[in-house]
C-alpha cells in the first residue's frame, strides 16, 4: 500500500520549495492559452524541439507561429498517454515546480475546481486589456473567493493590442480589484502584460536586449510575482480526518481502509467514528512492505486495525474526540450549479462528501447571487438555474459529517449528483467555529421529520445493542440473562431477552440440533436482535451457538444493522455443567437418549476472542452479572444533549 504523500516523491534542487498548483482562469478569448504557452517556453518546460517542431509545421501551413499552439501539442501528447492525468501539467522557475491544474479549454474545468478534483494553491485571471472586465471575468473572480483562493495575480493581457497605454492598465485595475474586493478577494498584485511577445511574463522583454514596451510598469512579472506565494498551509497541523473507504476482512482481522485528508494518526490514538460517534483505539497501522509504522500522516492512504470491533462502515470519518467534526441532516450552504436541468427545490439529489453519499434535497433558497453583478438576484425561489451561485439550506436523509470549509476545505466541500452526474457543488458555511456547541447556536439542527436512532437513544438513555450469550448447556446463560435483564430493567433501560428455550418453541419451532438447523437457528436470532436493538433495546441473548462461525456471522449482521455487539463466554467446563445436569439431559445423552448434544456428541467451539469471559463455575451470579454491566453500560450510553447538534 502506498504510504508517502505525493508531494515526497519530489526532489528538489537546493533552494527550491515545494509545489505550488495554479488555476489560470479567464474569459476563453484572453490569451489563457498563449500565456501557458509562453511560460513554457520562457521556463524550458518543453520537450527538445517541441517549439521547432511546431514553427516548422506552422510554416509549412502558411500560418503565423502561436505559443497556444505549444500548450494544445503538450496535451495531444499527454492524451496518448493515458496514465498522465492531463488536466495536470507542470512548469518549473528556479524557485520551485508549479503545477498548472486545469488546461484550458478542457471542459471539466469548472466542475473540478467546484468538485475540488482540481484544489488550487493560487490563481492567475487573466483579462484583456482590449476587452477589459466582462461578465465571466467577475464570475471567475467568485469562484476563486467561493473556493477560498486568496493568492491571485491578475494578469491584464494583450496590452500590445492597446498600444500598451497605462491609463487602460489603470482603468482595468481600478475596476476589477473594486469588484473583487467586495468578495473579499485581495490581488496581490496587477500585472500588465502581452503574452504573445513575452513581455511581464517571465521577463519583461520579448527577447534579451529589445526594448521594453511598459517602461512605465517597474512591478513584479507575472512569474516573479508567482514566486512570492506561499505554499500551501500543512494539513498534517489540522484535526484528524479519515474519511473510511472501505472496511477489508482478512483473517479474524478487520482493516479499516481510507486516505488521511488532515491531520496525523498513531498508534494507541483513540479515535471517534462519525457518524454515529463509537470509539476504539488504534491497534495498527498496517504496513506490509516495511518496518512497522507507529504513525501516519495527511496525504497518506492507509489502513489501520482498532483494538476493539465497532460497528464501522464506508463514508464514516474517524478523528480524535476533542476535534470531532459537525454531523447534521440540515444544514446552509453556498450552491454553484452547473446541471444541465435546473436545480428544484425539493428534488431528489445525491450529495457527495468525502466517502458519503447521502440523499439530499434543498429546503429553501435564501438567495441566488448573480456572480458577475453580485446582486441578489432572488430568494425564495423554487430553482436554480445553471451557472447561479445561490445560498441555500440542504438536508440529508441520515446524519452528515462535515466541516465549515473555513477550519477544513477538504470536510468543508461537497457535490450534488443529478441522474449521475456532478451538477453542482458547494461549500459549508456557517462563520468560523471550532467546537459543537458554537455550531449549534449558528444554523445547525436536525430535522424533526423522522425518527432516527439517536432520537430512540436519547428518549432511553442509552443504544440499541445486543449482548451474544454462549455457552454449553447448564453453563448458566439463562440464569445470567434473567438477572441481567432484572439488573438493567431496574436501572431504568429497556431490555429483553431471547432464549433459547422459548424461541425454539415458537420461532425456531421447526428446527433441530444438526450443525444446520443450529446455524438457521442462530442467523434467524441474530436478525430477530437487530430489529430489537433497532427498536432501541438491549437484547440479550442466550443460546448455545456453538459453532465459531455462526457467531461470527451473528455478530456481522449486528454491526451491519449499526448496533454494538458483545460475544459473552459463559465459561463453564464441562465437568461442571454436566454434574450440574439441571435439565437432567447430559445423563440422557450419555444414555444415548439424545443424539448430537453438544459437549457430549456434538462439539462446541469455545470462543476464542469474545469481549468477556464469565467464568460461572467461580463467579457467584451477581459478580457474573457486574462484570457485564460494568462492560456495556458505559459504551451504549447515549450521546449527551449538548454533544449533539439539535
Ligand atoms: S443452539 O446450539 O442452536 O444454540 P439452543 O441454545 O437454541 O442451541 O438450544 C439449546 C437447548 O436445547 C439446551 O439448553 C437444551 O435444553 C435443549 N437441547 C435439546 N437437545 C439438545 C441437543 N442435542 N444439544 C444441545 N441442546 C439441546
Amino acid at each position: 500500500m502506498s504510504s508517502a504523500s505525493p508531494a515526497s516523491h519530489e526532489t528538489l534542487a537546493p533552494g527550491q520549495t515545494g509545489r505550488l498548483r495554479v488555476v489560470f482562469v479567464g474569459h476563453v478569448d484572453h490569451g489563457k492559452s498563449t500565456l501557458i504557452g509562453r511560460i513554457f517556453y520562457d521556463t524550458n518546460s518543453l520537450p527538445d524541439g517541441k517549439v521547432d517542431q511546431i514553427r516548422k509545421a506552422c510554416a509549412e501551413e502558411g500560418m503565423d507561429f502561436e505559443y497556444a499552439f505549444l500548450l494544445d501539442a503538450l496535451l495531444e501528447e499527454q492524451e496518448q498517454n493515458i496514465t498522465i492525468d492531463t488536466t495536470q501539467i507542470q512548469f518549473k522557475t528556479a524557485k520551485r515546480p508549479y503545477v498548472i491544474i486545469d488546461a484550458p479549454g478542457h471542459k471539466e474545468f469548472l466542475k473540478n475546481m467546484i468538485t475540488g478534483a482540481a484544489s488550487a494553491d493560487a490563481a492567475v485571471l487573466l483579462i484583456a486589456a482590449n476587452e477589459g472586465v466582462q461578465e465571466q471575468s467577475c464570475r471567475h473572480g467568485y469562484l476563486l473567493s467561493l473556493l477560498g483562493i486568496k493568492q491571485v495575480v491578475v494578469a491584464v493581457n494583450k496590452m500590445d493590442l492597446v498600444g500598451y497605454s497605462q491609463e487602460t492598465f489603470e482603468a482595468v485595475r481600478t475596476e476589477y480589484s473594486a469588484f473583487l474586493s467586495r468578495i473579499g478577494v485581495e490581488a496581490r498584485a496587477f500585472v500588465p502584460i502581452a503574452a504573445r511577445n513575452g513581455v511581464n511574463v517571465a521577463g519583461r522583454t520579448p527577447d534579451a536586449g529589445a526594448e521594453n514596451p511598459i517602461s512605465w510598469y517597474d512591478g513584479p512579472t507575472v512569474l516573479e510575482m508567482l514566486d512570492t506565494f506561499e505554499p500551501p498551509a500543512p494539513l498534517v497541523a489540522m484535526p484528524l480526518r479519515m474519511p473510511i473507504q472501505d472496511i477489508y476482512r482478512f483473517d479474524e482481522r478487520r482493516l479499516l481502509v481510507g486516505r488521511i485528508e488532515s491531520g496525523t494518526l498513531r498508534v494507541g490514538d483513540t479515535l471517534v467514528f462519525s457518524p454515529n460517534n463509537k470509539t476504539s483505539v488504534v491497534a495498527s497501522i498496517e504496513n506490509w512492505s516495511g518496518p512497522e509504522k507507529t504513525f501516519a500522516l495527511a496525504g497518506e492512504s492507509v489502513a489501520i486495525t482498532l483494538r476493539e470491533q465497532i460497528f464501522v462502515q464506508r463514508g464514516h470519518v474517524a478523528s480524535h474526540e476533542a476535534h470531532a467534526p459537525i454531523e447534521s441532516n440540515r444544514f446552509k450552504a453556498r450552491l454553484f450549479w452547473m446541471g444541465k436541468r435546473p436545480l428544484a427545490v425539493g428534488s431528489p439529489y445525491k450529495l457527495k462528501l468525502a466517502t458519503q453519499e447521502l440523499d439530499a434535497e434543498v429546503v429553501s433558497v435564501e438567495r441566488v447571487i448573480d456572480a458577475s453583478t453580485l446582486d441578489t438576484v432572488s430568494g425564495g425561489q423554487a430553482f436554480i438555474n445553471r451557472n447561479d451561485v445561490a445560498e441555500v439550506t440542504l438536508q440529508t436523509r441520515g446524519a452528515l459529517v462535515m466541516d465549515n470549509h473555513d477550519s477544513n476545505p477538504f470536510m468543508g466541500r461537497f457535490v450534488i449528483v443529478d441522474d449521475r452526474n456532478v451538477a453542482g457543488g458547494g461549500i459549508i458555511h456557517g462563520g468560523v467555529y471550532s467546537d459543537r456547541t458554537k455550531v449549534k447556536s449558528s444554523n445547525i439542527y436536525w430535522s424533526e421529520g423522522n425518527v432516527l436512532p439517536r432520537n430512540r437513544s436519547l428518549r432511553n438513555g442509552h443504544r440499541g445493542a445486543v449482548l451474544w450469550l454462549t455457552g454449553l448447556s447448564g453453563s448458566g446463560k439463562s440464569a445470567l440473562a434473567r438477572n441481567l435483564e432484572r439488573e438493567l430493567f431496574n436501572g431504568g433501560r429497556q431490555v429483553y431477552v431471547l432464549d433459547g428455550d422459548n424461541i425454539r418453541h415458537g420461532l425456531n419451532s421447526n428446527l433441530g440440533f444438526s450443525p444446520e438447523d443450529r446455524m438457521e437457528n442462530i442467523r434467524r436470532v441474530a436478525e430477530v436482535a437487530t430489529l430489537m436493538a433497532d427498536a432501541g433495546l438491549i437484547v440479550i441473548t442466550a443460546f448455545i451457538s456453538p459453532y465459531r462461525q455462526d457467531r461470527r456471522r451473528a455478530r456481522e449482521i449486528v454491526l451491519e444493522g449499526g448496533h454494538e455487539f458483545a460475544e459473552i463466554f459463559v465459561d463453564a467446563s464441562l465437568e461442571v455443567c454436566e454434574a450440574r445436569d439441571v435439565k437432567g439431559l447430559y445423563k440422557r445423552a450419555r444414555a444415548g437418549e439424545i443424539t448430537d448434544f453438544t459437549g457430549i456428541s456434538a462439539p462446541y467451539e469455545a470462543p476464542e476472542n469474545p469481549e468477556l469471559d464469565v467464568r460461572t463455575g467461580e463467579l457467584s451470579l451477581d459478580e457474573s452479572s457486574a462484570l457485564v454491566l460494568d462492560y456495556i453500560v458505559p459504551r451504549i450510553r447515549a450521546v449527551a444533549e449538548d454533544e449533539v447538534s439539535i
